[in-house]
């Protein structure tokens, strides 16, 4: 028999609070065709994107992460000493160590909250959620803070016409805490790693680590490119739209609810086809709202679902309260689904 006593943790999790940040920086479709061989038009009907937002130096990760969480703390009316733990999504923090997740718990003002970051690519934010549900229901934490964070146009080679108009930058974080009723659903997620090249990196980090940069590629300079996010589009496309709408379908079923009894819809921002296509799909009832953040924050991976639910809040399209489905993809390949109620 076990010597050790149950843990005593909230019966049910919700989020409490969401907060944004987008970078002051507003770039339009016209900037990114300086390099490339490309066009407002397609940019806008291939990808739904009119503009995306770029950080500038100050603007690092855990500045942004600090705004965001700020204003999220302030949401969820409770004081940063309060959360006992930070999670933060993100692929574009470079220093392998230490997580920047314990500097913002420590800008924050967090009373020595547990922290780490995650490598979700863009479904992180789930992910992320899904480990905050679970340490508040298991008593590890009453409130943690989950970040979804990306200076992706440091990872885009604006020569790549197939990427370049894509990515963009921000913040978007929730305090997830304790709950008397279910408001965060089963979450359905998993990993496709057959299909890891589909999304990926360039160039390895290794390869600056041997210092044999030959065979490399190279700028219209003649520099050797600095690491991209590059992706196999119309894959991927396919992938998302036929795929993730069964994934979604089956956290509407894990939740126990139809399209019918949903507010609102919060897919990752990855392409406004592919938002148009689930929604179709999963035959969406007019009255459900659906989060089109894409057309001026682009593909902000992590970030892209809580700047989303936030901009919704804060416009009056969605309310506290409401039944939302939100649903992750991207680099892995990784998904991640669930319904929550809105803060
Ligand atoms: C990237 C994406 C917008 C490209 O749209 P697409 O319709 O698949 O475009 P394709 O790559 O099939 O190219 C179609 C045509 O447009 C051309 N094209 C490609 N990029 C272009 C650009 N930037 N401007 C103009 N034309 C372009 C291609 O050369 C091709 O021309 P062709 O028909 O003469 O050969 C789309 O594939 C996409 O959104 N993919 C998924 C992204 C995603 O979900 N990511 C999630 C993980 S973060």
């Amino acid at each position: 028999m076990s010597k050790i006593k149950p843990s005593k943790g909230a019966p049910y999790a919700r989020i409490l609070g969401v907060g944004g940040y987008r970078p002051t920086r507003v770039v339009p479709n016209e900037v990114i065709l300086e390099k490339i061989d490309s066009s407002d038009e397609w940019i806008r009907s291939r990808s739904g994107i009119e503009t995306r937002h770029w950080a500038s130096p100050e603007e690092t990760v855990a500045a942004m992460s600090v705004e965001a969480s700020g204003k999220a703390i302030a949401d969820a009316g409770i004081d940063a000493g309060q959360i006992g733990a930070v999670v933060v999504s993100t692929v574009s923090h470079f220093s392998q160590t230490p997580a920047v997740a314990t500097e913002i718990a420590d800008r924050l003002g967090t009373n020595k909250a547990a922290a780490f970051d995650i490598s979700a690519g863009c479904a992180g934010f789930g992910y992320g959620l899904t480990l905050a549900k679970g340490m508040i229901v298991e008593g590890s934490a009453e409130y943690v803070l989950v970040i979804g964070v990306e200076r992706l146009s440091d990872l885009t080679d604006l020569e790549d016409r197939a990427t370049a108009f894509l990515f963009g930058d921000g913040a978007g974080a929730v305090v997830v805490g304790p709950s008397q009723e279910p408001a965060i659903g089963p979450t359905v997620w998993g990993s496709e790693g057959d299909k890891a090249q589909t999304i990926k990196q360039t160039v390895s980090w290794d390869r600056f680590r041997t210092g044999d940069l030959s065979e490399l590629p190279l700028d219209s300079a003649g520099n050797v490119k600095f690491p991209a996010i590059t992706q196999e589009g119309q894959a991927v496309f396919r992938w998302a739209v036929f795929e993730m709408a069964k994934v979604a379908q089956q956290a509407l079923d894990a939740a126990g609810i139809s399209p019918g009894d949903l507010d609102v819809f919060i897919p990752h921002q990855a392409n406004v086809r592919i938002i148009d296509s689930m929604v179709k799909t999963l035959k969406l009832p007019e009255h459900v709202t659906v989060a089109r953040d894409i057309r001026t924050t682009g593909n902000t991976s992590a970030a892209s679902i809580p700047l989303a639910m936030e901009r919704l809040l804060a416009t009056g399209e969605a309310k506290s309260g409401d039944t939302a489905l939100v649903i992750g993809f991207g680099a892995g390949l990784v998904y991640a689904a669930t319904v929550v109620t809105l803060p």
